[in-house]
């Protein structure tokens, strides 16, 4: 029994992708990934509409990442899936499709923090991939958080650092949209970013306490810095694409390498790794490399594939969960607030 392979079935719908994944212990046989399109023409997710699209796809996803995977349902060990925190409409779809699953195989249940299964991606078995050492510092960076997290175990995380206001995704889709980008922005900044230069334009770095963020008053300094612009030239956001993206991005990446390089000092660790759909951005990850040779810093930067939301996450942090034997009751709910130590 001791040696015998775990077969977790993963189901992440917190936002506005729906995705199911299946591992054999720590590795990924599948992990298929519904993106919403939906969204696109409303310039960000509406919350309705997502639960609607993870309802509609909730089941062809499941049983595309079985096929993919080669696993029949009666082989699977466990369901995990993502409690929270994300929309409470999109978490209640996989919540009740998990717990009918589990209840209909009889295999346990095993709820999943999704703050905690981007950092825990790391632990993901993959050629390109090297796990951190405990303890090390993550920078989870999505459309919906900014937090510094000490990470001194598994289920052992404390928080150092957060924004008090917006997210850095949020902070790239809301400049892009201002640039007439279509949603999400953030790849798009990126991709516009590489060709620009990033000193042609200065937005301001927020002065925040300690290790916490706030990003509210960049965005706003770009809202009126492109507003200005374009009254006195209307053809300034085609001009001047590349320059305008690499500025932001420039800017957003040395506010969060500034308090990298504070938490480094406070707290002596030198292992940092990232996490959230920002970590896939291009410049963020280019200075990371650079301070691993500059500051001596150990760095892990996870395959774009586990970087925004997916399932693979979810599943490996429901491997880790059921080796510790911790299930979760039919009782469980949806959570759309769901601090990352709880
Ligand atoms: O983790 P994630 O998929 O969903 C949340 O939990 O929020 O992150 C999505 C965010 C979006 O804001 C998207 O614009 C951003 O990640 N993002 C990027 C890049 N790829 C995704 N931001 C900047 N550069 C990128 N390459
Ligand atoms: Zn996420």
């Amino acid at each position: 029994m001791e040696n015998e392979s775990i077969y977790i079935l993963a189901i992440e719908s917190s936002c506005d992708d729906t995705s199911v994944a299946v591992l054999k212990n720590n590795t990924i046989l599948s992990n298929v990934v519904a993106s919403q399109k939906i969204h696109e023409e409303y310039g960000g997710v509406v919350p309705e509409l997502a639960s609607r699209a993870h309802q509609q796809n909730i089941v062809p996803v499941t049983d595309q990442a079985l096929a993919k995977a080669n696993i029949d349902k009666k082989q699977l060990s466990a369901i995990a899936f993502t409690r929270g925190p994300g929309l409470l409409g999109s978490l209640l779809v996989g919540t009740s499709f998990a717990k009918s699953l589990s209840l209909a195989l009889d295999i346990p249940l095993i709820e999943v923090n999704h703050m905690q299964a981007h950092i825990l991606a790391h632990f993901i078995k993959a050629d390109t991939m090297k796990t951190p050492a405990f303890p090390f510092i993550a920078l989870t960076i999505s459309g919906g958080h900014t937090q510094i997290v000490k990470v001194k175990d598994f289920f052992d995380m404390e928080i150092l650092g957060q924004t008090l206001d917006d997210a850095v995704g949020e902070t790239f889709d809301k400049s892009a949209k201002v640039l007439d980008l279509p949603y999400p922005g953030g790849p798009l900044i990126d991709k516009y970013a590489a060709t620009g230069n990033p000193y042609a334009f200065e937005f301001p770095i927020p002065k925040v306490k300690d290790l916490d963020f706030s990003f509210s008053g960049l965005k706003t300094s770009i809202l009126y810095f492109i507003q200005k612009q374009t009254s006195q030239n209307p053809n300034f956001i085609q001009e001047n694409l590349e320059d305008i993206c690499a500025s932001i991005q420039f800017t957003i990446i040395q506010i969060l390498m500034r308090k990298l390089k504070k938490v480094v000092k406070k707290t002596g660790i030198k292992n940092i790794a990232i996490g959230g759909g920002v970590s896939a951005n291009s410049g963020i990850r280019k200075a990371l490399k650079a301070a691993e040779k500059e500051l001596g810093w150990t760095t892990y930067i996870p395959n774009f594939e586990f970087c925004t939301d997916n399932a693979g996450m979810i599943g490996i942090v429901g491997y880790y969960k059921f080796k510790l034997g911790q299930f979760t009751s039919q009782e469980t709910s949806a959570k759309a607030r769901y601090h990352i130590t709880s």
